[in-house]
């Protein structure tokens, strides 16, 4: 009734096939790390950057809630410093990430992220570099 001659062959391939999404992928890195650019003058982001990377996106939600919904504009990081709460004016301004699409979109992009904010938001024009 149990044709083992077909079976055993049978669950080695179904096997391979179920667990094949793993071992494909030996040795490889699940993504790239993205080459980021940043061409900025200013030398610190407006919190230390190690906080920013994983803290960016909750910082500037909290900005866009205090702006719109508290009429609050100033922002005074840790060290006392103050900045405008603004996406275009002070995270993408000339001295800063003016580059995003060499910065914030090369590491949204490998990550598969894509923040809404630029459907309103200005995204000022890529500067020229002079080399
Ligand atoms: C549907 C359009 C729309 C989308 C999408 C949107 N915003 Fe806004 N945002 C506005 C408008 C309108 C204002 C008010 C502009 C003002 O008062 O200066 C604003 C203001 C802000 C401000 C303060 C002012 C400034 O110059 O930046 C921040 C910060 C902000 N939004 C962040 C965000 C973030 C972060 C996202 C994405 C997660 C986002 N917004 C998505 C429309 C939008
Ligand atoms: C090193 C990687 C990295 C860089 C560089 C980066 N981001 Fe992000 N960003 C992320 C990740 C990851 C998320 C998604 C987090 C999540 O889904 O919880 C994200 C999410 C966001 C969001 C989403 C907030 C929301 O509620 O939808 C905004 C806004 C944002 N980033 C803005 C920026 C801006 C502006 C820059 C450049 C100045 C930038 N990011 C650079 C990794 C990065």
């Amino acid at each position: 009734m149990y044709d083992g001659n077909k079976i055993i062959p049978g669950l080695i391939i179904f096997v391979g096939l179920v667990t094949f999404p793993f071992w494909s992928n030996i040795g490889r890195a699940a993504y790239e790390r993205p080459e980021l650019k940043l061409d900025a003058v200013e030398t610190e982001c407006v919190e230390p950057a190690e906080w920013m990377r994983a803290e960016h996106m909750r910082l500037l939600d909290d900005w866009r809630d205090l702006v719109v919904r508290d009429n609050m504009r100033l922002y005074v990081n840790q060290a006392g410093r103050s900045f405008d709460m603004s996406l275009t004016n002070t995270c993408l301004s000339s001295g800063c990430h003016a580059n995003k699409a060499e910065f914030c979109d090369r590491c949204h992009a490998t990550l598969a992220v894509s923040p809404s904010c630029w459907d309103c938001h200005v995204v000022p024009p890529t500067p020229i570099v002079e080399e």
